[in-house]
């Protein structure tokens, strides 16, 4: 039997437990929905009020120069290459998860120009599939989605390009990002890792794992806020020959020429498009700065802490109450979240969220526990599942207002 007590001594081990208090999160919430939008860093609103109110406000457009903007998505992406096993400038900040997984689709596919198809899988976050429907009929290719364990025996020698998602945003199931980048090297393919569900919650090794393409998102364990710009990676030894399909402005050797030749940039930055969303890209910097000087194993290890511990409590806590687990129990497997099964799961994320228990719900029937590890301690799991069962059984859940779709979810 696993106690209250003994989530409380875990918490006082925990070498992490101060960076809590880095985030500005409100005193009597549990907040498990960091893998949809991440807490907000205290430093952030002090940086953002010097940039309104001083390089804005004041410095005017002198503050692209002056208050060192222009550089902004390069020295962000460069941050984030240390947190995910790559070099400085192989990372670059720009436009949203879906625009970047676009243009590295592409990129990748003009590369291997003479193979027809794109590897994906079924149970992908819907936009990776929109995005690589188009751009499939863009490139006369063609796109085939298996089941999640069918990738490593589909990819073959037709595979032009292999696009996963590191961890899978429903379920949490984490891909073997190492052995299957090698299974398609081994037949000549390219991959595209999309690490939305990852970056920010373990050690990722791009380059350790000779992956070809990455793709992440700034505002879910990176804490970059709504609507965060998101990253791109290209390996090195692909600079100088992706050819990426929106060649805007930013994108160009030198921007401020005006030519009307393109003349795409020798580095990362011809990733760019267009102007950098300037206010996004320093949020995301000055979050980023709650990531100094931690190390990713010992993260990844109180996250796998946080997510045994809230799985061994389903079990113990809610037997016959109608959930399943359907996270991998393997943490090895497991990215940072624990998701359960329940027919009931919208009315009782709702009923979760009256007592102040944040988590996130995914149609029909999922319910979400993120477990971002700067900022989730065990005594939040303990009180999670107390939570969970009081609802459960005393069925108060069962109220209209618990029942209404709000527009997000
Ligand atoms: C796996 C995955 N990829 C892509 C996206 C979409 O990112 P964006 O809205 O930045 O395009 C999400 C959003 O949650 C996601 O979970």
């Amino acid at each position: 039997m696993i106690t209250q007590t003994e989530c409380l001594v875990l918490d006082a081990a925990d070498t992490l437990a101060d960076r809590r208090s880095r985030f500005d999160l409100p005193p009597d919430t549990i907040y498990l929905d960091g893998n949809s939008l991440g807490a907000m860093p205290a430093n952030v609103p002090g940086r953002i009020k010097q940039t309104l109110e001083q390089e804005w406000a004041r410095g005017l457009i002198r503050s692209w120069n002056d208050a060192n903007w222009y550089p902004a998505p390069q020295r962000t992406g460069n941050k984030i290459a240390t947190l995910t096993g790559a070099e400085q400038g192989e990372i670059i900040v720009a436009d949203s998860t879906s625009v970047n997984l676009f243009k590295v689709l592409v990129a990748a596919k003009r590369m291997r120009a003479g193979r027809r198809v794109i590897l994906a899988e079924k149970t992908n976050f819907p936009t990776n599939v929109y995005i690589a429907t188009s751009v499939a009929q863009l490139t006369n290719s063609e796109l085939r989605c298996v089941d999640p364990d069918e990738v490593l025996a589909t990819i073959d020698e037709n595979t032009a390009v292999v696009s996963l998602t590191h961890v899978n945003y429903r379920t949490g199931k984490r891909y073997d990002m190492e052995a299957i980048t090698r299974r398609a090297h081994e037949v000549g393919a390219l991959i595209v890792w999309d690490l939305c569900h990852s970056v920010g919650a373990m050690p990722i090794h791009l380059n350790r794992s000779q992956v070809d393409f990455a793709v992440g998102c700034g505002y879910k364990y990176l804490n970059g806020g709504p609507g965060a710009p998101s990253f791109v990676f290209v390996a090195r030894r692909h600079l100088d020959s992706v050819q990426q399909p929106l060649t805007g402005w930013h994108g160009h050797a030198r921007p401020f020429d005006f030519t009307h030749e393109y003349v795409p940039h020798s580095g990362i930055e011809r990733m760019l498009t267009g102007t950098a969303p300037q206010i996004g890209i320093l949020t995301l910097e000055a979050a980023l700065e709650v990531f100094d000087g931690i190390d990713l194993d010992v993260l990844r290890d109180k996250s796998v802490s946080l997510g045994n511990l809230f799985i061994e409590l389903v079990d113990q806590e809610l037997e016959g109450l109608g959930f399943s687990v359907i996270s991998p129990r393997d943490a090895q497997e497991r990215g940072s979240q624990v998701s359960l099964l329940h027919e009931q799961a919208h009315a009782i994320t709702q009923a979760l969220i009256s007592r102040n228990v944040i988590n996130g719900f995914r149609a029909p029937d999922v319910l979400r526990f993120g477990l971002a590890p700067l900022y989730v301690r065990h005594i939040d799991v303990w009180n999670t599942i107390t939570a969970l069962r009081e609802i459960t059984e005393t069925r108060a859940w069962d109220s209209d207002a618990f029942k209404i779709r709000k527009a997000v979810s």
